[in-house]
């Protein structure tokens, strides 16, 4: 069976999730990772039993890799997915896909003349019941959507997240390196779910932000977003960072038709009623389940999987840069919305990193 040889960039908090899931990917061969922390790179390499690189453009020279998956702090997305493509690389990059939609924009210019994969990491739409749900929306079981609501409510402290060391100070919290901050950093699974769920097409959007609990970073700590997907029905999401005690934090998806409902908490459908009486097999949302949904490496290796797949199949990959956009433009239009006091239409004709 043939395999493909795969790169990790960035060995930090995720980049981890991505070696250990990649060495579990049928098909897939872990051969090098790199990061500029060459301690760090040293390690992990000996750990795994694979090449060790200080440079991208080491790693990019190596004929054996094929794939190279990115999860470098997000403001090198797009420069490192561009640059791996130039050397005829496939790229699995991390949300958000870049931190300005022209980057993201070129990235899937440079897949498509390049002739490569260019896929978008979006782990939670993976999970067991996310996709059951979905199933159950496009066999119609929920009737027409009419609302579909999101509300991520977690917690991320100054002291321990965003100036945690000097890595973490050197890009979070910051406009310029991470994008933005709650909305963009972690509240984009669920932008991305809601877009996905709902039929994969907004058409516009009304956001507001603020900074409320967190003085010393620069991006949002909370942002809240209304918006219409195309075909008139409705969405919102709020996402945040400020929520206390840390035990109360959780996350939710309302999915809402004319002929029933759904409710995902965390990772678990909690509730589905249909006017027909679907009888799904909704399971109890244990306690466990209360646990934020920041590494889940299983569901990196089942997304993982798939990417392979589609490789060795030559098909698609399952989320192209096409679908990783979708999710950056309706923030970037939450985000000018906020700023300008206006209703933002789709596709956004401006960019912005404010
Ligand atoms: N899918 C998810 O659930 C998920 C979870 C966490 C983070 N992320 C995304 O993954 C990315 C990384 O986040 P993190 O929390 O792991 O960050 P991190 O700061 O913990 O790790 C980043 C790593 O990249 C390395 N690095 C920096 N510049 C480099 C370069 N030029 N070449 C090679 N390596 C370099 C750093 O030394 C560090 O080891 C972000 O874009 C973030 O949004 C996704």
């Amino acid at each position: 069976m043939r395999e493909i040889g795969v790169g990790v960039v960035g060995l930090g908090n995720i980049g981890v999730t991505h070696v250990r899931a990649f060495m579990n990917v049928k098909g897939a061969k872990l051969v090098a990772v790199v990061d500029t922390l060459r301690e760090r790179a040293d390690s992990i390499a000996k750990m795994y039993g694979v090449k060790s690189y200080y440079t991208l453009e080491d790693l990019l020279r190596d004929s054996e890799i094929e794939l190279v998956s990115i999860a470098t702090p997000s403001y090198l997305h797009a420069p490192q997915a561009i640059y791996a493509m130039e050397y005829g690389k496939h790229v699995i990059v991390e949300k958000p896909m870049d931190i300005t939609l022209r980057g993201a924009k070129t990235m899937i210019e440079r897949a498509r003349k390049n002739g490569v994969k260019l896929g978008v990491v979006f782990q939670q739409r993976f999970a067991d019941d996310v996709q059951y749900l979905k199933k159950l929306i496009d066999e119609g079981a929920l009737g027409k959507l009419f609302f579909l609501s999101a509300e991520m409510m977690w917690w991320r402290s100054e002291k321990d997240y965003y100036f945690k060391d000097e890595l973490a100070r050197s890009w979070r919290g910051l406009w310029l390196t991470e994008g933005g901050g709650a909305i963009t950093n972690q509240g984009i699974h669920y932008v991305d779910l809601l877009i996905w769920l709902g039929g994969g097409r907004v058409e516009e959007v009304i956001g507001l932000i603020d900074r409320l609990t967190h003085p010393n970073i620069e991006v949002e700590d909370i942002a809240l977003g209304m918006f219409r997907y195309m075909g008139g029905h409705l969405g919102n999401i709020v996402a945040t960072v400020s929520v206390q005690p840390q035990d109360a934090q959780y996350t939710k998806i309302k999915v809402f038709g004319d002929e029933g409902y759904a409710e995902i908490h965390d990772r678990n459908l909690a509730v589905l009623k249909t006017v027909k009486g679907v009888e799904a097999g909704v399971k109890k949302v244990e306690e466990g389940a209360k646990e934020t949904l920041r590494q889940p490496p299983t569901l990196h290796q089942k997304m993982f999987q798939s990417f392979v797949d589609a490789l060795l199949e030559d098909r698609d990959f399952p989320i192209p840069g096409e679908e990783g956009i979708k999710s950056l433009e309706v923030i970037k239009a939450i985000y000018l919305s906020s700023k300008l006091g206006q209703r933002m239409k789709l596709p956004l004709d401006i960019d912005m990193v404010i």
